[in-house]
């Protein structure tokens, strides 16, 4: 999704606006610009071109001592990838940089006649063009910007220069992530997210919705669409500027990897006491989980696989029903939610457009809605009713590792929690499961040694056009979180199959050499699955088996085999992952593409 960066205070603007655009990279983007008061006069300069920061930094040709503008990558939604469409837009008085979708752009252009005026095929240019307009008829920047989004339908995050009014951004946002924060040493920031200006904060605030931001050197006004000032209610995050860095490593998704131990210890430490699930750290007493007799999980993407796990491990441990929901389908369903109904939003980014929505919905049946995320003061965490947070710090990759992981393990505690609340389950069992999973960093750690096997390995997938992963139970829902790592940062087709269900189609499609990534934990299917593994095997399938054994050599059954440290049976969901995360990892690597910022992908999904 688009990144935002704006700066106006007492440095240079022009670097502070290009460093915040390379933190914003991993957002994924295909081209960027920046606007600024040229020499701080009325005169609002812009550079942009269609490519990398790099290619933009390369023609920002002008030293100059502006100490105002902003900055914008773009990922595209209306409009092909070019430097006339990338942002910042500028017409009349107004450059803009956006991130969003205006819904109603073309009858906006239809109704003021902009057609012929326009330069190129954003709604962008359309919104500038509107607030310009409006600022002709008000004459105030921040009534302009007001009256204009009025007219607006869909998501956006403005930031706005005025020609009239160097050394000032306006900004106002529906829907899509804004941050600010002001110190009196730097002056204003305000950016799409915290990791653009943490070099110089770590206290920011989420910009809340229909409210506009006026920045200057001196200070940030904030208020509301009546005109009266609201105060900021600003956080402070617990990890600093090398928490966004790669730190020696080539990319931010293997270190990722490498900080889960970190993660998940960090995320559940501060919620066991006593060896049983405390949530007073969160605020949340026992009473959110007293009469709950349903769990409805919404997601997307990874999170909707962590969810997955968790609801397994709830339901078979704990006898609750529990439904995982794709967040972009529930929003749009009649759902069967009650007063009695927990839902559970889980969202690392806290932005993901679809999981708010879902929330909103669910808002409308239930008060019990609980969001597990990772970052602070996130739209999903504010708008739901309690809030969770996994503390996986930063996670800046694309492809989601350590956030997954921390959200099974908060799962975990949220499920033993419940099974308490329901007598599902006595206390010294209780005490037996969470002290396990204070062991699960350890397990973790263990399968991280596996790296050099599994970095050798990928040679064998890196041409590959189909890989399959099966499993049964919880190996079937990891191995939907395998199989999507591999697709989106390799850009091969994978699948994750309930084992089961090879012989009803798929295994059509097995045939000499295509990799099977084969999960046989559970110890109560264990021989079915090999059973299943067996099949694909007599097909010619290379087989990658994760299992429990030691050290398997039958070729009939596999091809390579990783032992599986022996643990509880919903724990090896954590040892299995990090096969795959790896495996995914060095395949992408293996085939040139930089996992941090796979082709098409965001980070976080904030347009439909
Ligand atoms: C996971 O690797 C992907 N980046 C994607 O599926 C992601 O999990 C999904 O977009 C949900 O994001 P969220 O957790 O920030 O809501």
């Amino acid at each position: 999704m688009c990144g935002i960066i704006g700066f106006t205070g007492f440095h240079k603007a022009q670097p502070i606006l290009l460093e915040g655009l390379k933190r914003l990279e991993y957002r994924g983007y295909d081209s960027a610009g920046i606007a600024y008061f040229r020499d701080n006069t009325t005169h609002i300069s812009i550079r942009k071109t269609a490519g990398k920061v790099s290619d933009l930094a390369a023609v920002c040709d002008d030293e100059n001592d502006s100490i105002c503008g902003i900055g914008h990558t773009r990922w595209a939604t209306h409009g092909g990838v070019s430097t006339a469409n990338a942002h910042p837009h500028k017409f009349g008085h107004v450059a803009l940089i956006h991130n969003g979708i205006i819904e109603n752009y073309q009858e906006l252009t239809d109704t003021y006649g902009f057609g012929p005026k326009l330069k190129s095929q954003t709604d962008t240019e359309v919104a500038a063009a509107v607030i310009s307009t409006k600022y002709d008829e008000l004459g105030d920047p921040g009534e302009a910007l007001k009256a204009a989004v009025r007219e607006m339908k869909g998501s956006f995050a403005f930031c706005a220069l005025f020609k009239e009014y160097p050394g000032k951004i306006f900004a106002i946002r529906n829907v899509s992530p804004m941050v600010a924060t002001w110190t009196k040493e730097d002056g204003a920031f305000i950016a799409s997210d915290l990791t653009a200006f943490i070099d110089y904060s770590k206290r920011y605030f989420a910009v809340p919705e229909y409210h506009l931001l006026t920045l200057s050197p001196e200070g940030i006004r904030l208020e509301d669409m009546d005109g009266n000032e609201v105060k900021p209610e600003y956080l402070t995050v617990d990890w600093d500027v090398s928490a966004a860095q790669k730190e020696g490593y080539p990319h931010f998704m293997l270190k990722e990897i490498h900080e889960q131990p970190d993660a998940i210890a960090k995320t559940i430490a501060p919620r066991i006491r006593d060896s049983l699930p405390d949530f007073s750290v969160d605020g949340i007493d026992d009473s959110l989980f007293e009469d709950v007799r349903d769990i409805t999980v919404i997601a997307c993407g990874t999170a909707l696989y962590a969810g997955m796990v968790g609801a397994q491990m709830i339901r078979e441990n704990f006898g609750i029903p529990v439904s995982c929901e794709i967040a972009s389908e529930f929003r749009y369903e009649r759902p069967v939610l009650n007063a009695h109904t927990l839902v559970i939003v889980c969202s690392q980014s806290g932005e993901t457009i679809d999981t708010l929505a879902a929330l909103r919905l669910a808002k409308t049946r239930t008060k019990k809605t609980l969001a597990l995320v990772n970052v602070k003061g996130s739209s999903i965490a504010r708008e739901s009713d309690y809030v969770m947070y996994t503390h996986a710090g930063p996670e800046i990759a694309v492809a989601s590792t350590k956030a997954y992981t921390s959200q099974v393990a908060a799962f975990y505690l949220i499920g033993v929690k419940l099974g308490l609340i329901g007598k599902k389950i006595l206390i010294p069992e209780a005490k037996e499961f969470v002290e396990t999973l204070r062991t699960v960093p350890d397990m973790v750690h263990t399968m991280l040694g596996y790296e050099d096997r599994v970095a050798a390995l990928t040679k064998r997938l890196i041409h590959a056009w189909d890989v399959f992963y099966i499993g049964r139970g919880l190996d079937y829902k990891v191995a939907m979180e395998g199989a999507l790592k591999l697709k989106e940062i390799s850009y091969i087709h994978a699948e994750a199959y309930a084992a089961g269900e090879l012989k009803h189609g798929t295994i059509s499609l097995v045939e000499d050499g295509v990799p099977v990534i084969a999960i046989s934990t559970q110890k109560n299917v264990h021989g079915k699955v090999i059973s299943n593994i067996r099949e694909t095997k007599a097909r010619g399938a290379y087989v990658i088996l994760l299992s429990r054994d030691e050290n398997v050599t039958d070729p009939a059954l596999c091809d390579v085999h990783f032992h599986i440290p022996d643990v509880p049976d919903e724990f090896t969901v954590f040892e299995v992952i990090v096969i795959c995360q790896m495996l995914a990892y060095y395949t992408s690597t293996g085939r040139g593409v930089n996992p941090d910022q796979p082709r098409n992908l965001a980070k976080s999904v904030t347009v439909e």
